[in-house]
């Protein structure tokens, strides 16, 4: 392990982030946003979603260009970085394995700490980066994080001590937008185009089940089946049912969906008491979550947060605000540690 550094005045971080199909890198200086640069891997629109073996090769030829563009924007020299910090998992082994190894070699070659963060954990901590009028959440809060991978809801306690209170026993939400899109014939990710033709469409024309599920579980495999069985039979009667109807289709999607995350969010509140609640992860983005917690704000007089769209889906701000604040608890990894394709909060 490189030697534990002086805690220098100013901390300034630098983020990898590889875990799917963005090669990301960041730096920060204290916590505040000196560059965050995303490479989106386009390759796999072709095949309706990420292909693993694709995304590691990408992340190879992506991840020393982004690094590269990083440190330039942020306009400071390799020597001014204090430590990596990197994400360890949980995510695609073959795309996490770039990262991790990248962030090794770079901290051994620079001599600085390096620092292993979890993926969900920095989804959630992207509400601790320095921005002006932002305002935090204290501990404890609830958050949401949901994305293409995962649908938690998570009492976090303290940066580092969160406790996973509801998950998905199947598909994540993510996954549950981009298949109903596939079914709609709409190209891979489909969250955001559901999301687009769904603010034009009548959220009440069709309606679709929600599952039962106990506590604060969430299942998505039988939405996504219902969509599916609603899809072929209407087509069967209309071959054109999709066209004609894709706005009112994807707005009643939506509507069910947010209904879905935001039922077991109430009983959540209701269960524990707290009342601030955070959202994160790539769904995050979505209009329909994203009114119905203003609209909590006003009713149930939740307290919100609701990241920047450049924080919700995956970037490495995230990971080095992550990195920071182990950095301050002088929490570093040693040049054992490994990619984790499934890592706990
Ligand atoms: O966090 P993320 O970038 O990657 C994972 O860790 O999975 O999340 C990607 C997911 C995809 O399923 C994508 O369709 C979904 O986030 N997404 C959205 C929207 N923007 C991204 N889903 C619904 N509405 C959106 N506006
Ligand atoms: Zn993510």
């Amino acid at each position: 392990m490189p030697n534990k550094p002086q805690m220098a005045e100013d901390i300034y971080i630098l983020g990898i982030e590889s875990s799917c199909d963005d090669t990301a890198a960041a730096v920060l200086c204290n916590g505040k946003i000196l560059s965050n640069i995303v490479a989106t891997q386009k390759v796999h629109q072709q095949y309706g979603g990420v292909v693993p073996e694709l995304a590691s090769r990408a992340h190879q030829q992506n991840i020393v260009p982004v690094i590269h563009q990083a440190i330039a924007k942020a306009n400071i020299g390799k020597k001014d970085i204090s430590a990596i910090a990197f994400t360890r998992g949980p995510g695609l082994m073959g795309s996490l394995l770039v990262g991790t190894s990248f962030a090794k070699s770079l901290s051994m070659g620079l001599g600085i700490p390096l620092i292993e963060v979890n993926h969900m954990q920095a989804h959630i901590l992207a509400h601790f980066i320095e921005e002006d009028n932002f305002k935090k959440p204290e501990f404890p809060f609830l958050a949401m994080t949901i994305s293409g991978g995962h649908t938690q809801i998570v009492k976090v306690n303290d940066y580092f001590t969160m406790e996973v209170i509801g998950e998905t026993m199947d598909d994540a939400v993510g996954e549950a937008f981009d298949k109903s899109a596939k079914i709609l014939g709409l190209p891979y990710p489909g969250g955001p185009l559901i999301d687009k033709y769904a603010k034009e469409g009548d959220p009440k024309a069709f309606k679709f089940p929600k599952p039962k599920v106990g506590g604060l579980d969430f299942s998505f495999s039988g939405f996504k089946t219902a969509v599916l069985y609603f899809v072929e039979k209407q087509t069967k009667e209309d071959p054109d049912f999709i066209e004609k109807n894709l706005k009112d289709i994807c707005a009643s999607i939506q509507y069910t969906i947010v209904e879905i995350l935001m039922d077991k969010l109430k009983k959540a509140v209701k269960e524990t008491g707290i009342k601030q609640v955070a959202i994160g992860g790539g769904v995050s983005a979505n209009s329909g979550i994203r009114n119905a917690l203003y609209d909590a704000e006003k009713r149930y007089k939740w307290q919100c947060f609701i990241p920047k769209f450049e924080y919700t889906t995956d970037n490495a701000a995230m990971i080095a605000i992550a990195g920071h604040y182990k950095y301050i608890k002088q929490e570093f990894s040693d040049f054992s540690t490994t990619a984790q394709a499934r890592y706990k909060i």
